[in-house]
């Protein structure tokens, strides 16, 4: 994204914050083992602002300062260092690349952070979550108060800006649905390789490397979250990753694994036997789970509700499992005794962006909030029967869910992921051309 982009974005923040002095810290490195490291990705509150990857940075926004708006503490190009660890952008950088007002050297963060809080009274900073910034923070309000003797004020308000900032993260501009769309576009890609490499034998392990191949082709710079790829009862875990386990015979196979790209997110989940075909009692929670997906797609539109959008997956698929067996009595019981959770326990959708759960607010005034256009949600459905499940054995040990990318239109709704085949037989004619 252009530059432009992200001054246009600190510059709307800083209107929506008001007077004051907003502060966001890149991400943390974090440590795997010894002396590795996890791979680096960026805060997304902080990239969403800035466009810049690289870690030990500090985003400060100012209304107070006379000439500083936006000002960026980075690391300076240091040629040794780099040898190592790669480019830097380094301060001149900042301000030519990012369009920042000034950049200092991160090391002079303690000695030159106080300077932009005197006689400001509210800071905009995230503090806990265990971020080590807090102590870096504490240590400058203390460097304003030290400074009270001579008529300089120290802030009084700490704010967290997520309200605000997370609210803009929610409205989705045209760039951020572009590049949600080119993320499923490759998404889409990894799926259908997915369709033709997961036959009898081959590793769940196998088949998410194939698809992260496919993301990795595609632009992508890592998945969007642990990809799941779950074989025969492993796709009733709702929290399963890939593992070694040999696809089975006649099993379902439940794929949910979507990439990011340029920090936007994609998150689809398919199922689909890999044999080739759907058996009778397979194919009778597939069609229950598609008709309660496509039943809060047809609901999908401004002004609607995430809650009101799930009432329409668990009546689907309450009457389906009432119609299949799986539960007795009336809908309406099963609906307010909750029975169909024994089958259908996480929610329908949540937002989607530069994170896979991504932020904004779902209550507002202790209602849930309605769609607006720009909004990107995801729905996904499912019906799990644990492989110990009371039913008829003829049921246990399968899992199916289905769920698409949604973006919230001024009519209705676009299914960014519309391209990945879901229908059954539609899924069975892929299955048999490999
Ligand atoms: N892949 C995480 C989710 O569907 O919410
Ligand atoms: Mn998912
Ligand atoms: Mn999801």
């Amino acid at each position: 994204m252009d530059k432009k982009t992200y001054a246009a974005r600190r510059a709307r923040l800083l209107e929506a914050t008001g007077p004051g002095v907003v502060l966001i810290p890149s991400a943390p490195v974090f440590t795997r083992n010894n002396d590795v490291e996890h791979p680096y990705r960026q805060d997304s509150d902080f990239y969403y602002l800035t466009g810049f990857d690289e870690p030990e940075s500090v985003l400060v926004l100012s209304t107070h300062h006379p000439e500083h708006r936006a000002v960026l503490f980075v690391r300076p190009r240091n040629l040794e260092r780099e040898i190592w660890d790669g480019p830097r952008l380094g301060l001149e950088g900042a301000v030519s690349e990012l369009g920042v007002d000034a950049a200092y050297d991160i090391a002079e963060l303690d000695e030159r952070l106080p300077d932009y809080l005197g006689d400001v009274d509210r800071v905009f900073v995230r503090v806990g979550r265990g971020h080590p910034f807090d102590t870096t923070l504490f240590r400058a309000l203390d460097g304003v108060r030290a400074r009270s003797r001579r008529g300089i004020r120290a802030p009084t308000e700490l704010v967290d800006p997520v309200r605000t900032l997370h609210e803009l993260r929610l409205h989705k501009d045209a760039d951020e649905v572009a590049a949600m769309r080119r993320a499923a576009e490759v998404t889409r890609d990894a799926h259908l390789e997915a369709m033709r490499v997961a036959k009898p034998g081959r590793r769940e392990i196998e088949v998410a490397a194939e698809m992260e191949r496919i993301f990795r082709l595609g632009g992508s710079e890592r998945p969007a979250y642990e990809s799941i790829v779950g074989s025969g009862p492993n796709a009733t875990i709702l929290h399963y990753r890939a593992g070694r386990r040999p696809l089975g015979e006649g099993e379902l196979l439940l794929i949910d694994a979507g990439c990011e790209l340029d920090y936007y997110a994609s998150d689809v989940t398919r199922t689909f036997p890999v044999s080739g075909k759907f058996s009778p009692e397979q194919r009778a929670l597939y069609d229950v789970t598609l008709a309660s997906q496509l039943a809060c797609l047809d609901a999908t539109k401004p002004g609607t509700t995430l809650d009101a959008i799930h009432d329409v997956a668990v009546d689907v698929i309450t009457r389906g499992l009432i119609d299949l067996g799986l539960l007795q009595g009336s809908v309406e019981e099963n609906v307010e005794q909750q029975k169909y959770r024994a089958f259908y326990m996480h929610r329908t959708s949540h937002w989607l962006g530069m994170d896979v759960h991504d932020v904004g607010l779902y209550y507002e005034g202790g209602k849930p909030r309605p769609l607006e256009p720009g909004f990107v949600l995801t729905v996904e459905p499912g019906i799990y029967v644990a492989a110990n499940a009371d039913v008829d054995p003829k049921w246990r040990g399968i899992g199916i869910r289905i769920e698409d990318d949604l973006l919230v239109t001024a009519t209705g709704h676009q299914n960014l992921t519309h391209d990945i085949p879901k229908d059954a037989d539609e899924i069975e004619r892929i299955l048999a051309d490999r």
